[in-house]
C-alpha cells in the first residue's frame, strides 16, 4: 500500500486520541485499525486509578473490531502524546502480543508524530513471538 492511502485510517486515529480517558498520565493515544474489507475501528487508551487496569488504544481498537465478528486486518495507525501529538509512539510488549494472536507478521504498523509517518511490519517489531502455532 501506498503512504498517501494511510491518511485516512490516520485521520480515524487522530479523532480517536481525543475521547482518550488519560487523568493519570495525561498520555493521550489513538489507534485505528483497517479490515480486509475496508473497515476502520478506533480505540483509545483508557486508565485507570488502579494503574494496571489502563488498556492501550491498540487493545481498545481490537477488541472492538474482534468483537464485531473482523478477523482480518491489513493495518493500524497510532499516534499518541502530552497535549500534542509528539514522538511516535510505539506499541507496548502487551500490544504486540495481542496484535500478534489476531493478525498476520506482514500486518502494517502506522505511526504519526504529528509530522512523519514511520511503517513498519508487525513482524519486524515482533520477531519471534510466542504464539498460537506453539500450542498446538
Ligand atoms: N499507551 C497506549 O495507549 N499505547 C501504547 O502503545 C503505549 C502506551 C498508553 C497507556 C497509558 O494510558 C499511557 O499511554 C501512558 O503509558
Amino acid at each position: 500500500m501506498i503512504l498517501t492511502d494511510y491518511n485516512k485510517l490516520i485521520e480515524y486515529a487522530i479523532k480517536a486520541r481525543e475521547l482518550s480517558y488519560s487523568p493519570y498520565s495525561g498520555f493521550k493515544v489513538g489507534a485505528a485499525l483497517l479490515t480486509k474489507d475496508g473497515e476502520i475501528y478506533t480505540g483509545c487508551n483508557i486508565e485507570n486509578a488502579s494503574y494496571s487496569e489502563t488498556v492501550c488504544a491498540e487493545r481498545t481498537s481490537i477488541f472492538s473490531a474482534i468483537s464485531k465478528g473482523k478477523r482480518d486486518f491489513v493495518a493500524i495507525a497510532i499516534v499518541g502524546g502530552i497535549d500534542k501529538i509528539s514522538d511516535f509512539t510505539y506499541p507496548c510488549g502487551a500490544c504486540r502480543q495481542v496484535l500478534a494472536e489476531h493478525c498476520e507478521s506482514a500486518l502494517e504498523i502506522v505511526l504519526f508524530n504529528g509530522k512523519e509517518l514511520k511503517i513498519c511490519t508487525l513482524g519486524q517489531f515482533f520477531p519471534c513471538s510466542f504464539n498460537k502455532n506453539q500450542i498446538k
